[in-house]
């Protein structure tokens, strides 16, 4: 009997080690082990970050497993991650119903879309939000129209422990939204908020390595168990939302008005005549939504959970939060602050940059795929292959950063008390894909910043015991900080 079970161990063994043996393509980098079907799964603890930099300290800074039947290759340095975000071969998009199905189907807009229509759309969207303001005078408007109307807001929750959970993505979304639809929301937008609310728990449970991602086949088999139905519920209602708008400046389209992005898409699609063409027809009017989709998501979370952290650093560490008024106080004094302001405040960029590494709430980036196979860095990485550079890593390489562990916005000022760039800092990911909106978010996070550090402090609702500065345990493609409060206190400048 046992030596049966010996037998049928040592066979299956041999077997997996001829499989993971033989079926690597050459020169692949080296890696965990698999499985047919389900891939490396077994073999990768949660969260993934975090096991993967204990996994390239065994295999190197680029190194493979599979998720399900799909190669994946993780990078963990900075510079192979320029180097490899450069090649256009290599900054393709995975092919998950994920991706897909939220813009009919097919790859399409911006964030997930890839090839020739992506270099489209993408040049597209960025020259026309630039002719309405993005990175403009106008802009700094919006946003600080915003700020305004927010530091009211906010005042009613002075005094006593407040979660202020969600609170910042209303007003960080509308000035975006202004140049989109040419309108904004009331912060207290009940059907906005109950979008906002569902799209944030999407993001969640958007697992990085988990089956909603990887094994399309499960959540057809299994919609319920596998979490697509729960992730796609979001989607309709979201989708109602955003075409709303498109309906509107249908009936009111005037081509030699254009009034904000929407109008200039019209105005694209009816000038379109090229059949395979993003702009055209039908296609034209799903371009726009999967593009007003994907601002909307990456407008409304990525800057209000830079300033969720923000916060929750400012009351773990109040000297930090006292040089920053300090500054203020010495800078700008009691006007409203302006983004000409900026080049005065030294330690607010350098806790800004400080906030983005320690954080680094896009761990894993947006995984890119190979549209081609490529040779790098000695390595062969076979077209279709899925690509992970993973930043949470960059940000606290011991070698770059001395104590990545310790939060300090000082290792980020030089002698002079000026603002030092490192390059090692990557929140927006690097080439080619670079976040779009990179330029508009930093100008969001410094008004913000300075603008609420100017009329209040904020404190731990326990005095001397501050809430932890860990993220929350759920993985997911965002990394969201545990449940806190915080006390917020009106300032008189
Ligand atoms: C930050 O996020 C946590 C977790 O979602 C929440 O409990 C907290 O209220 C948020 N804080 C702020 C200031 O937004």
């Amino acid at each position: 009997m046992i030596l049966e079970l010996v037998l049928v161990v040592a066979v299956i063994s041999l077997l997996l080690y001829l499989f993971n043996e033989n079926c690597r393509p050459s020169k692949f980098p080296p890696g965990v082990w698999r499985l047919p079907v389900i891939g490396s799964l077994p073999f990768l603890k949660m969260p993934l970050h975090e096991h993967f930099t204990t996994l390239s300290k065994k295999y190197g800074k680029i190194f493979s497993l599979y998720i399900g039947n799909f190669p994946t290759v993780v990078i963990s340095d900075a510079n192979m991650i320029r180097e490899a975000f450069k090649l256009d071969a290599l900054n393709g998009r995975p092919d998950s119903r994920v991706f897909t199905e939220r813009s009919w189907g097919k790859k399409r807009g911006i964030i997930f879309n890839e090839g020739k229509d992506w270099t489209e759309q993408r040049r597209f969207a960025l020259k026309n939000l630039r002719d309405f303001g993005f990175g403009k005078g106008t802009m700094e408007q919006l946003i600080l129209d915003e700020v305004c109307s927010f530091r009211e807001y906010l005042k009613k929750f002075t005094g006593s422990p407040v979660s202020l959970n969600r609170e910042f993505n209303l007003p960080v979304l509308n000035a975006l939204w202004h140049l989109i639809a040419g309108e904004r929301f009331s912060f207290d937008d009940q059907r906005l908020r109950a979008i906002i609310k569902k799209l944030v728990d999407n993001f969640k449970a958007a697992d990085a390595g988990g089956a909603i991602f990887f094994f399309p086949w499960f959540t057809k088999l299994a919609p319920k168990l596998s979490g697509w139905e729960a992730f796609f519920s979001v989607l309709k209602p979201t989708m109602t939302f955003l075409s709303e708008p498109v309906d509107e400046h249908r009936k009111t389209f005037n081509p030699d008005n254009l009034r904000d992005l929407i109008d200039v898409y019209l105005n694209e699609i009816s000038k379109t005549t090229d059949k395979t063409s993003g702009f055209y027809k039908d296609d034209g009017d799903k371009t726009i939504k999967t593009v007003m989709l994907d601002l909307f998501v990456a407008g409304a979370e990525t800057v209000s959970t830079t300033l969720n952290y923000s916060l929750l650093y400012l009351i773990n560490f109040p000297e930090v939060q006292e040089k920053l008024q300090k500054e203020i106080a010495t800078n700008i004094g009691s006007k409203l602050p302006s983004l000409s302001d900026r080049p005065k405040m030294q330690y607010l960029e350098a806790f800004i940059a400080e906030t983005l590494r320690y954080s680094s709430f896009v761990p894993n980036g947006v995984f890119h795929c190979a549209l081609e196979t490529v040779e790098f860095n000695g390595y062969v990485i076979p077209k279709g292959t899925n690509i992970f550079p993973n930043l949470w890593q960059v940000h606290f390489d011991e070698a770059v950063w001395g104590d990545p562990k310790n939060f300090r916005p000082d290792r980020f000022i030089d002698e002079n008390g000026h603002y030092k760039k490192n390059d090692n800092l990557m929140p927006f990911s690097v080439g080619k894909r670079v976040c779009l909106g990179e330029s508009l978010a930093r100008d969001e996070i410094f008004l913000f910043l300075t603008s609420l550090l100017q009329k209040f402090s904020f404190e731990p609702e326990v005095k001397g015991s501050p809430p932890s500065m860990e993220a929350s345990k759920q993985g997911g493609l965002i990394l969201q900080p545990q449940e806190y409060k915080v006390v917020l206190k009106e300032r008189t400048v």
